[in-house]
């Protein structure tokens, strides 16, 4: 095990201040994210319930959080050339907290961004439909990045969110796109890569053809 590196005998009073100061400043700001995080993943229960119970159809298959690793915070920050301000951060790192929506079918997708996003207290800041427009390797999924606000003895701050929203289909191919992505640390042979943008391409026929058995069988739209 290594050793912390052992702290000057004396630290002027000014640099521990400055330090605890930082040290709670952060603090804060992680709280802040993760209850944020875990209100949006309380709304989309909520609806899930409501859907379950209202409708007798379950739109949400699946809700997953995350909150990124300081580490991994600091390290896109150095990346982006962000400075490490807590507002620089919360202006340019907004997948600091991550949700996770997996649904049965494309429509639920639409359906559940519309329900959560006109919650009155909930701002959206950005949405990237790469259903409607996949990217150029064929990954599809909806994603918004709202604002909602959380309410600390220090008083309200807007927390920025990233929701991803994709089907059960969309997410296989993400999470076996991603493993190989690692796999290969990002260089993976062309061979390979238009495998996978086949693939996704056979998902999106899978969500196709699931949305046209459901509609047979359920009617509706
Ligand atoms: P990041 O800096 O990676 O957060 O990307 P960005 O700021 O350009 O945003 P974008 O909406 O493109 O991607 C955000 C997140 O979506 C990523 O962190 C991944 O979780 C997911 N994502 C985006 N593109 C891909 C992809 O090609 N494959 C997989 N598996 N996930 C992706
Ligand atoms: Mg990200």
């Amino acid at each position: 095990m290594t050793q912390p590196a052992a702290l000057p005998a004396e630290l002027p009073d000014e640099a521990i201040r400055r330090f605890a100061q930082i040290r709670d400043d952060f603090t804060r700001m992680m709280l802040g994210y993760r209850f944020g995080m875990e209100q949006v993943a309380m709304r989309l229960e909520i609806l899930r319930e409501e859907f379950a119970e209202l409708h007798l159809d379950n739109p949400i298959e699946h809700i997953s959080t995350r909150v990124k690793s300081p580490e991994s915070i600091l390290e896109k920050a150095a990346r982006q050339g962000v400075e490490l301000e807590i507002p620089d951060l919360r202006e340019h790192i907004t997948d600091i907290a991550g949700v996770r929506v997996i649904c049965s079918f494309v429509a639920d997708v639409y359906r559940l961004v519309d329900s959560l996003t006109a919650q009155a207290d909930i701002t959206v800041r950005v949405v990237k439909d790469y259903i409607a427009n996949p990217k150029p390797n064929g990954y599809r999924s909806l994603h918004v990045i709202l604002e909602i606000p959380v309410f600390l003895s220090s008083g309200p701050v807007q927390v920025p969110v990233e929701v991803q929203f994709r089907t059960v289909a969309m997410d296989f191919w993400a999470s076996t796109e991603h493993k190989i992505f690692y796999k290969y640390e990002g260089d993976v042979p062309p061979d390979l890569r238009q495998r996978i943008t086949d693939a996704a391409a056979t998902a999106a026929r899978m969500d196709e053809e699931m949305a046209q058995l459901h509609r047979a069988v359920h009617g509706g739209d």
